[in-house]
């Protein structure tokens, strides 16, 4: 099994905050990320999946492909977007980079399997200091 990784970036605005808490609580919680009027992040966004080689090519999978995947399911859907209001996967959750990468999984899983491979894991930071990673479960 050989696994391969693919590296894009986005920029996009959000705000974590719960509707049911206060101005306070969501401060408390959610720290700058709760601020009423937006903010944005430079995301890295890491996905790497994973397969046999095949013989005739030498590749897992074409990473051209892999990135047009990426470009149609995720990137078009975020990039210059605002993650609570404009992606149609994020509407109505909680915009931290937990989940977010939890829906990625979702829109991206399927279709990489019609490449000829598995989704491995999806990585995304969101701040110099801090990334997450999600293995499907
Ligand atoms: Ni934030």
């Amino acid at each position: 099994m050989v696994y391969i990784t693919r590296k894009e970036t986005f920029s996009a605005a959000h705000k974590l905050t719960r509707p049911d808490w206060s101005l306070e609580k969501n401060e408390e919680v959610f720290g700058k990320c709760s601020n009423p009027n937006w903010h944005g992040h430079n995301y890295q966004l890491w996905v790497t999946v994973k397969g046999e080689i095949n013989p005739e090519t030498g590749f897992v999978t074409n990473l051209a492909e892999i990135s047009l995947l990426l470009k149609h399911y995720v990137l078009d859907k975020v990039d210059h977007k605002n993650l609570n209001m404009d992606v149609d996967f994020m509407k109505g959750k909680l915009s931290s980079t937990e989940v977010l990468a939890v829906e990625i999984w979702k829109q991206i899983e399927n279709p990489i399997v019609k490449l000829g491979c598995q989704l491995h894991s999806i990585k995304i930071q969101e701040t110099d200091k801090n990334f997450i990673e999600y293995f499907g479960s």
